[in-house]
């Protein structure tokens, strides 16, 4: 086994053994990985003390200095790629290929901010007096608290804390409780860039709510930024309403993957290979609503059928496996509720078994493996299935069919998500996308996914933007000095 990081939290430069700890476990067999340090409230005041205390030095500190720091870390997770795709598939057991493919996408963040630092640009304005210059800059909002999911545990964290860092704000994390040992190898990475103490810090807890509200609480804390389900991102705002902090919150998704009568079948199949089967299914990207014209339904499925039946499933570290198990027994209950519901609404399973609750007792895995589904597809969706509603996170096509192109519209609009949509056509991709009520679209493309891109959504799929400069913007405050000459 490579080594883990420091199981402790990492706190104004230092590793901190909280008396409190908790088991991080492998989600395949539940066993216990290494106890991992659950954070009182006084290790979460300390890192708030340390952030407020590092920020008008990190705030000075030039942009391309910032940068290096970023760059670093970025390039001490590629260097050491193996441990830490190794450790991502330990705690949160996705196919290692895919945690190799995470490491990868996670430092494209830090090398991408690293250079944005260098230009966080600022604006002249000319003014209608003739003695007045307008300048405008981007000053740092100050310090922000990140808090992530388990399903990209690395990538989740350095979207947001390269833009922070590059910003100048100092950051505290609170990463998934399933997954701190991710977060606490960037911590690691930190450390060893010499990045100054406080300006990042680490506080793993199995209690979300508890640290959330501390974080809600401090007015030194000037932005919150969330990436998880929607009720909660909601509550957060509203919460985070009574200080005004600024809150940027990616929710949940629905996307509608659309195929056209003139889709290119071959192209739409190995994208939606990507959208769907990506990280297991248990993605806010991922592909949820297959819409389908029905001249080409049948030829779309039978060819999706035969790359689904590849897949081979186990333990994420095992050799060739493609889908390992999903993160814990409340998503396999949620995707056998899911399936359930379709079938007996008149859903047509096509490949793949129904699960079946087998290694589960009392709604709890018992065996190793036990939380495993394996691929699924199912067809002839209506709108009165949970699954139209509702995130699959994991890996289930679920296939409804469309009568023309206003109907796939309509389909693919019938969400109070917007975060992405696909849609695969020959021709009609560019008009499409433009009916689509969502933050992003892949036009003949399945991973919209990357670093120089702003991602995010609208509707309840969320505010603000990651990645890309206008992820940088989002930490940021803009400053107007009008001058008289
Ligand atoms: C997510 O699932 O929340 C994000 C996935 C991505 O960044 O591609």
């Amino acid at each position: 086994m490579k080594p883990l990081p420091p199981p402790d939290a990492y706190v104004n430069g230092t590793w901190v053994a909280t008396q409190r700890r908790y088991a991080v476990v492998d989600p395949y067999d539940d066993k216990t990985l290494v106890e991992v340090a659950d954070c009182d409230d006084a290790t979460v005041d300390v890192a708030i003390a340390a952030m407020t205390k590092v920020a008008a030095a990190w705030r000075a500190t030039p942009g391309p200095e910032r940068g290096k720091y970023l760059r670093a870390m970025g390039d001490a997770m590629l260097a050491n790629e193996a441990r830490y795709a190794e450790v991502c598939t330990r705690e949160n057991g996705k196919a290692l290929k895919e945690s190799v493919g995470e490491v990868k996408y996670a430092a494209s963040f830090l090398l991408w901010f690293a250079g944005e630092a260098e230009r966080i640009y600022g604006e002249t304005i000319p003014a209608s007096r003739a003695e007045t210059r307008i300048v405008v800059t981007r000053e740092p909002v100050g310090p922000c608290a990140l808090i992530t999911p388990w399903n990209f545990p690395y990538a989740m964290l350095t979207r947001k804390i390269g833009a922070a860092l590059a910003a100048g704000c100092p950051v505290v994390c609170k990463p998934a409780h399933q997954t701190p040992l991710s977060a606490l190898l960037l911590a690691e990475a930190a450390h060893d860039a010499k990045l100054p103490a406080g300006v990042l810090n680490v506080v793993p807890s199995r209690d979300a709510a508890r640290i959330g509200t501390k974080f809600i609480a401090s007015p030194a804390i000037r932005k919150i930024s969330f990436t998880g389900s929607t009720k909660v991102g909601m509550g957060l705002m509203r919460a985070a309403a009574d200080d005004l902090k600024r809150v940027s919150l990616e929710l949940g998704g629905n996307a509608p993957f659309v195929v056209l009568a003139d889709a290119d079948l071959d192209n739409a199949v190995a994208q939606a290979m990507i959208a769907k089967f990506r990280n297991t299914g248990q993605s806010c990207v991922a592909a949820n609503r297959f819409i389908v014209d029905a001249s080409i339904a049948d030829a779309f499925t039978t060819k999706l059928v035969a790359e689904v039946a590849k897949f081979k499933t186990g333990h994420g570290l095992t050799d060739g496996v493609d889908i390992g198990p999903l993160i814990d027994d409340n998503a396999v209950v949620k995707v056998r509720r899911l399936v359930d519901d379709a079938i007996e609404k008149g859903a047509k399973l096509v490949h793949g078994a129904r699960p079946d609750g087998n290694g589960f007792k009392d709604g709890k895995a018992v065996e190793p493996g036990a939380r495993i589904v394996a691929p699924l597809v199912l067809s002839g969706i209506t709108a009165d299935m949970a699954v139209w509603r509702e995130e699959i996170f994991g890996p289930v096509v679920a296939i409804r069919t469309a009568t023309s192109e206003a109907d796939a519209l309509a389909q693919a609009n019938d969400t109070d998500a917007g975060l992405v949509a696909y849609v695969m056509s020959k021709a009609a991709g560019q008009r499409f996308a433009e009916g689509l009520q969502s933050g992003m679209v892949g036009v003949n493309e399945g991973l919209v996914s990357a670093a120089q891109a702003p991602f995010g959504g609208i509707k309840h799929s969320g505010l603000g933007r990651e990645g890309s400069r206008h992820g940088i913007e989002d930490y940021t405050n803009l400053k107007y000095v009008a001058t008289k000459l």
